[in-house]
Order: structure tokens, then sequence, then C-alpha cells
């Protein structure tokens, strides 16, 4: 119970990675703000089944939308108080290429991949953990950012597209950028990039893991412990690194 007393908002909580970073913080202590454009409830179930005394509260909204982001974050202080924990987890990813990639589907994945998180950590971190000298953001970005998109079995089809790819290699910087500013109030900025795991974004997409080291889809559960280590106070050394958590897909 090494979150007890801490308060996580968590963007994405309804499916996926979202939702079992969501259930593995509860399983620490936490308490959590759940934000989705969908219900959670099948998030809250879960954590209710392995802890029913922690508080979760729900917020349904378009993290795309900068009125949305502050009256959530605005509800969760109301309620909660002090916020400890940002997971910037939401995400949309578009396989077109860059010939036949509508503008909206750019705008789209960048908006909810890094202007989402943008818009939550300036609502979050002031004046919320400034004042408390106190925080721990963890941005969801993936190795997409860091080589250009994964091809997955389907050739070009199933790649993920240039703007995912674009947006996460922007989480990644911008994550860099606030560990470097926020260091000061011991709030830490650290993001987690995910190779292929089995959620709604890679339903379908057959990848090759004969390239990875350990020749498997990576799950929910081996993401959430990684979000789950930069979430905890012992990880105050450690600001503005990117933990790959993709089964040895890459190395360097
Ligand atoms: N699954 C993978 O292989 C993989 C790999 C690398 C990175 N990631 C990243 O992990 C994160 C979580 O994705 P996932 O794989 O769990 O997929 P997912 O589709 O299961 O979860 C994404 C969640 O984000 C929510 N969401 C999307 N747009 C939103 C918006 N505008 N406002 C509010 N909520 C919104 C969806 O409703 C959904 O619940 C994403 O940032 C994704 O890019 C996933």
């Amino acid at each position: 119970m090494k979150l007890k007393g801490h308060t996580a908002i968590i963007t994405g909580a309804a499916s996926g990675i979202g939702a079992q970073s969501a259930i593995r913080l509860a399983i620490e202590g936490a308490d959590l703000v759940l934000i989705d454009l969908n219900s959670c409830s099948k998030t809250i179930d879960s954590i209710q089944a392995v802890r029913p005394e922690a508080t979760v509260m729900e917020c349904l909204g378009d993290i795309r939308d900068p009125e949305f982001v502050k009256a959530a974050v605005a509800r969760a202080s109301d309620s909660f108080g002090e916020l400890h924990i940002l997971v910037n987890n939401a995400g949309t990813c578009g396989r077109l290429g860059i010939d036949n990639t509508p503008l909206e589907i750019w705008d789209r994945d960048m908006d909810t991949n890094v202007k989402a998180a943008f818009l939550f950590m300036q609502a979050v971190v002031y004046p919320h953990m400034v004042e408390q000298n106190y925080g721990r953001i963890i941005n969801i970005s993936s190795i997409s950012g860091l080589n250009g998109g994964v091809t997955s079995g389907d050739g070009a089809n199933g790649r993920s597209g240039p703007a995912y790819a674009a947006s996460k290699g922007a989480v990644i910087a911008l994550t860099k950028w606030a560990a470097k500013e926020l260091g000061v109030f011991d709030i830490t900025c650290n993001s987690v990039a995910p190779g292929a795991t089995e959620t709604g974004i890679t339903s379908g997409v057959p990848y090759d893991v004969s390239q990875q080291a350990i020749k498997r889809m990576g799950t929910t559960a081996d993401i959430a412990e990684a979000v789950l280590y930069f979430a905890l106070p012992e990880s105050g050394y450690t600001t503005g690194q990117v933990l790959k958590v993709d089964g040895g897909y890459s190395f360097g």
C-alpha cells in the first residue's frame, strides 16, 4: 500500500492500459480519478473487486477540450484535495500513410496524444503539484515515437501512422522538457513506451513478435507495472526517462 493517501488522475481509463494501470495503482492504495470518453464502469467494478475501500471518481468527456480538462481537474481537486499522480494515457492511432492520412486523423491523433497531455499537465502541475511540492507525471508514449512507427505483420496497412509516430515523439520531448522544469519541486515526469500490447488499439493487427527477444505481445499488466514504478514516491530520483516495455524489440 505504498500509494495510500495518494490521488491519481488517469486518462483513457475505460479500457486497455489505462484501465489496468488504474487497477494496479488502486491495489497499491491510490484513490482514482478515471477519465475517458466512454464509461469506466468495467474499470470501477474491477477496482472494487480488488480493493472495495478505494475511492473512485469517473469524469467522462473529451480530453481534447481545454474546458473539459480544467473542469475535470477542478472536480478532482474539490473532491480529493491534493493531486499526486497524473497518468496521461489516452491515445488514438491512425494507420494510413502520409499520402492518404486525412487532416482529421492527423489532428485527432496529435490532439489526443500530445495536446491533451499538455493540457492536463498545465491544469494539474500549476498550482496543485507545485504547491504540494510533490508530483509524479507518467506520459504513455510508444516505441513508435522512437523508431518512426512499428510495422505489423499486416505490412503498410498495420503500421502506426505518421501522426501517431510524430505525436508520440512529441510526448517524449514534452516529458523531458517538463522533467527539467519540475525537478526543483520534487515533481518527476517520465514516460512509458510500450511495444505491441494486446488492447483495442492493436485488435486485429497481426504483429510479428519473432523479432522480439521475448516472443509474445505485451499485456496491459506488463505496462501497468512500469506505470506503477514511476508513480511511487520511491522513484523520486528518476526523471525525464523513457522506459521501453516492448519484450526486447528495440535496444539502445
Ligand atoms: N496497445 C499498444 O500496443 C500500445 C503500444 C504503444 C503505446 N500505446 C499507448 O497506450 C495508450 C493506451 O492505449 P491502449 O492500447 O490501452 O488502447 P485503448 O483503445 O484500449 O485505450 C485508449 C482509451 O483512450 C480513450 N480515449 C481516446 N480518445 C479520447 C479522448 N479524446 N478523450 C477521452 N478519452 C479518449 C478511449 O476511449 C480508450 O478507453 C495510448 O496512448 C496508446 O497510444 C499502446
